[in-house]
């Protein structure tokens, strides 16, 4: 549906559609999902919107997606809906009950690091980050997926890697000096330097069409489970407010700390599985600038707004573990789908 106001006065109407960058709105998984897209399909109209998550876990789907949807209205939206929707108050005020919800879940699978001070951030990442007891998904590609199984891990890495660096970016305009420069210095790595087709994210569009896989933004959102999109919503959760910049800080540190070795086996996988120079591209790139990035992340950005910051600290460090744990528990969902010889996503 077309929403129409009449913001352009003398007569013209202005229509509040989404670009065709945007893809269309998931299905519905449920009683949350089904309001909240029912809603969305119609223009705002300032009536209140209650969306109902107590009980929940963290791998809900109906939950996760109804969370995924409201952020993505800060990303690219949804074709058909309404852009008004994004600052409608009604739908904060429910996007609040969610993210009130993610909070606790997080608090509750995730216990706060020990941090001896802002001194002791660098120190306390590297030893979160150095801990590989989950279940290794990149040793499985590495030696012994099949192609339809990694053709499942990329669709599900395409929930974020098709936005690679976008919920960090949110950071920038939050941090000064010393930690602001940092994030930039890796940003504009993700985001190819100014040259659109080393994007971080065009990389990954090349990976999926040299697996035979739709690289059109949002288009496997309906095949993942809410485990993976949790994965999107807490980067998207820590990006949009302020008082979580030292969580995204955080975040952030963790997934560059832990990115150049499962690379190099995700390359060393795909090529086993005949894939080529371009579909490994993105892999061979991390390998190299993550190994980079880990010490900007680590040194130039994390401890120095600890230090800028102090009372951050605690928040830094909770940010890296959350990123961690997301990881472990999304690892775990689809190494014991693999094993017992099931699909990791859900049947189109
Ligand atoms: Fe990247
Ligand atoms: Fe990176």
């Amino acid at each position: 549906m077309t929403a129409v106001d009449a913001i352009g006065g003398h007569g013209r109407t202005v229509q509040h559609r989404t670009s065709g960058l945007a893809p269309g709105l998931p299905k519905p998984r449920g009683p949350v999902t089904a309001l909240l897209f029912r809603r969305l399909s119609t223009p705002p109209d300032g009536r209140a919107l209650h969306l109902d998550v107590t009980g929940a876990d963290l791998g809900d789907g109906d939950f996760q997606l109804a969370l995924f949807a409201c952020y993505e209205l800060h990303y690219r939206g949804f074709a058909g809906v309404d852009e008004r929707w994004e600052w409608e108050p009604s739908l904060l005020a429910a996007r609040a009950v969610l993210e009130r919800h993610f909070e606790k879940l997080l608090a509750r699978a995730v216990p706060r690091p020990r941090v001896a001070g802002p001194h002791d951030v660098r120190r306390a990442l590297v030893a979160l980050t150095a801990d590989d007891s989950g279940p290794s998904v990149s040793r499985f590609l590495a030696r012994r997926a099949d192609r339809e199984q990694f053709r499942e891990f990329v669709v599900h890495r395409s929930i974020y890697h098709l936005k690679e660096a976008d919920p960090h970016t949110w950071a920038i305009p939050r941090l000064a000096g010393g930690p602001k420069a940092a994030l930039v210095e890796i940003q504009a790595d993700e985001y190819g330097g100014g040259r659109a087709e080393r994007m971080h994210s065009e990389l990954f569009r090349a990976t999926m069409r040299g697996l035979g896989l739709d690289d059109s933004y949002g288009a496997y959102l309906d095949r993942v489970p809410g485990i993976t999109l949790a994965i999107s919503n807490a980067m998207s959760l820590f990006g949009l407010h302020r008082r979580l910049r030292g969580a995204l800080a955080g975040h952030l540190a963790a997934l560059e700390m832990t990115s150049s070795l499962p690379n190099r086996r995700y390359a060393q996988g795909l090529r086993r599985l005949g894939g080529d120079a371009a579909a490994a591209r993105f892999y061979d790139e991390h390998v190299q600038a993550d190994a980079v990035h880990e010490q900007v992340a680590a040194h130039d950005l994390c401890a120095a707004l600890a230090a800028d910051e102090p009372h951050l600290a605690g928040d830094i460090v909770f940010g890296a573990a959350c990123a961690l744990e997301l990881e472990r528990s999304w690892a775990a969902y689809v190494m014991a789908r693999w094993e017992r010889g099931d699909s990791s996503l859900s049947r189109p």
